[in-house]
């Protein structure tokens, strides 16, 4: 016989007056290859109709799913609850803002980190629709690629010691952002001028380290290699600074 699953999942509804977190207890039979977004669906569908969780893909492409389970960030569509105990918690992701019960509105964050740390193409070539397109080498675009995989579901923000005290840390995603346009030829900004965005508290040097985010990213990101090249990178460029200073 299949196993009883006991769910309990933070409730609130912020725009609700009336509404007081607490949380929610259902149970339901688990059925085969069950991931949580079936699991949620169910419960949504047979027994508390106002549960609000975001799905769009189910497929680990979105990043929309992402929330608390078990203590941990992660995403609800690619865990089955067979990997689960009997007894599952769910709660919000933390850092962003909630919407309602496991639901948060991670697009407000990404948009003002990536406004921050300036995440796009630096150049002063002007666009011209009628050149043929440049060629990148073929290893460096396999570079980019790799970081460019982000989905942007926020689990290593959630996951991060440092965001959850600081609200005005970049996190993981952000420097891992920064290093994809380090690597692009296009991009024409020095490493000064990216010292200026990340070399500070709200970026590389308020990282502690301890690799939480790397830990937990659904998309297995070399978050570790990233921050370790970013904080060699930014630290030259502080004593380079201080030697010019110094002259
Ligand atoms: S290594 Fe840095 S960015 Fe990653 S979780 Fe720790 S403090 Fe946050
Ligand atoms: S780096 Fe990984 S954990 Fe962080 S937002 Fe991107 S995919 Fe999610
Ligand atoms: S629903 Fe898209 S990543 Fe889970």
């Amino acid at each position: 016989m299949g196993r009883r699953l006991k769910f309990n999942i933070f409730r609130y509804n912020p725009q609700d007056p009336d509404s007081v977190p607490h949380t929610d207890t259902f149970y339901l039979a688990e059925t085969e290859s069950m991931t949580l977004f079936i699991a949620l669906t169910d419960i949504r569908e047979e027994q508390d109709s106002s549960l609000q969780f975001d799905f769009c893909c189910r497929a680990g492409i979105c990043g929309a799913c992402a929330m608390m389970i078990n203590g941990r960030p992660n995403l609800a569509c690619k865990t089955l609850t067979k990997d689960l105990p009997d007894e599952i918690t769910l709660m919000p992701l933390p850092i962003f803002k909630l919407i309602g019960d496991l639901s948060v509105d991670t697009g407000t964050w990404f948009r003002e980190m990536n406004e921050k740390v300036e995440s796009w193409v630096h150049t002063s070539k002007s666009f011209d629709p009628s050149a043929d397109e440049e060629r990148m080498d073929d290893a460096v675009a396999e570079e980019i690629y790799e970081l460019e995989r982000c989905i942007e579901c926020g689990c290593c923000v959630a996951a991060c010691g440092t965001a959850n005290m600081r609200r005005d840390f970049v996190g993981a995603v952000a420097m891992n952002r920064i290093a994809r346009f380090m690597l692009d030829p296009r991009d024409q900004r020095t490493e000064a001028e990216y010292f200026e965005i990340i070399g500070t508290d709200e970026g590389i040097f308020g990282c502690m380290g301890l690799l939480g985010c790397e830990d937990v990213c659904p998309k297995h990101l070399p978050l570790q290699d990233q921050l370790g090249i970013l904080r060699r990178k930014m630290g030259w460029s502080a004593v380079k600074e201080l030697f010019r200073f110094g002259k």
